[in-house]
């Protein structure tokens, strides 16, 4: 069987800094709420202008030059966002465009905060079944253009920021692969967190009266949100280890989807894992959604986190509900 390993990463941020006490002279919200509830200390939020194909391109060359790869070298992109620049078509033809990939085959996957999960599995068994030998996969977000910054909506919007990151992976003899991967959704909690409008089976797809009521916005039951993605987080993490034959301990580290660090916390915590055998960078980066696993991939890369060998597990969990996690071997 080619293995899939991966070749290259990267990431892109925006410069603006957003600080929770930025935030709390928007509404009626304090540094120390956000950090209690969230562990985020900062985000970043796009300027006025920078649009989400700028991030992707961004933390795509960076991964397409660290693996040595010509973009026209690629054979498959897969892009993971909610918030693509326009209603269609989705941004992986953006991508092409923007890094002159030459007619590459472009997959928007939209699967939210498990999206780069999803596009990891996907690359994988485009590799591994011989129809591609390089796949760029991108998991990149604009969030903060469509955050309601009003009292309303402050259970929200203080959790997300935007950026994008970026993985090259590549068909190998030997070495790094993606070992296992483990995907699901449940449809039935689709507005538990969702944004609503604009609707496509809505005549005119959005009116004056939906954006008054706020549901252009997106919108979560919190508490809920929180009990799901703990028991989704532990399944999928179990479901994977078990496929691969390997136990926590082999794990050297888990680079969770940072949705929020009590949920990291709490899923730390029932596996026993130690704590350097986790990854968080939610304090400096807020919820980047599709984008937060793979920005937190490429700084783990750099920071020395990972080895070659090394077992890495991604896990994510969100709107849809979604979740899955992926083995892999560095
Ligand atoms: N600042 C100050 N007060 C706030 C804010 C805010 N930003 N947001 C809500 N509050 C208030 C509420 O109005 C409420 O006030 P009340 O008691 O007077 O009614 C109080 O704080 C407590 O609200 P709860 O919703 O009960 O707070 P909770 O302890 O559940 O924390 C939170 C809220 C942080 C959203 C929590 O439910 C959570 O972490 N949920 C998980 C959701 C998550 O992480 N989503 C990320 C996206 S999904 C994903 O990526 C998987």
């Amino acid at each position: 069987m080619r293995h899939a390993a991966f070749t290259g990463t990267g990431f892109y941020v925006p410069e603006r800094v957003v600080t929770n006490d930025e935030l709390a002279g928007m509404m009626d919200t304090s540094d120390a709420w956000i950090r209690e509830r969230s562990g985020i200390r900062e985000r970043r939020w796009i300027e006025p202008g920078q649009t989400n194909a700028e991030l992707a391109a961004n933390a795509a060359r960076m991964a397409l030059a660290e693996a040595g790869v010509e973009p026209a070298d690629v054979d498959l992109v897969v892009l993971a966002t909610l918030s693509s620049d326009n209603f269609f078509p989705g941004n992986g033809v953006l991508l092409e465009r923007d890094l002159e990939m030459g007619h590459v085959a472009a997959l928007d996957v939209r699967n939210q905060c498990t999206g780069f999960v999803y596009g990891i599995a996907t690359a994988s068994a485009y590799i591994k079944s011989g129809q591609a030998d390089t796949v760029l996969v991108v998991g990149t977000e604009i969030q903060s253009p469509g955050l309601d910054l009003s009292d309303r909506g402050r259970d929200m919007s203080v959790l997300f920021g935007d950026g994008a990151g970026a993985a090259v992976l590549q068909a190998a003899d030997t070495g790094g692969d993606v070992l296992a991967s483990s995907l699901h959704s449940q449809g039935r909690f689709n507005d538990v967190l969702w944004c609503e409008m604009p609707c496509s089976h809505i005549p005119g797809r959005i009116d004056a009266s939906h954006i008054a009521e706020g549901r252009h916005h997106p919108r979560m039951n919190g508490r809920l949100v929180f009990k799901h993605a703990v028991r989704r987080f532990c399944e999928a993490i179990k479901e994977v280890l078990d496929k691969g034959g390997v136990t926590k301990d082999d794990v050297a580290l888990f680079i969770p989807h940072q949705a929020n660090l009590r949920i990291t916390e709490a899923v730390a915590q029932r596996f026993e894992l130690a704590p350097e055998q986790v990854y968080s960078n939610i304090q400096k980066y807020g919820n980047t959604t599709a984008a937060s696993i793979p920005i937190a991939l490429a700084e783990a890369v750099r920071e020395g986190r990972l080895q070659r060998g090394d077992l890495l597990v991604l896990v994510a969990f969100g709107s849809g509900f979604t979740w899955g996690a992926n083995l892999i071997r560095w």
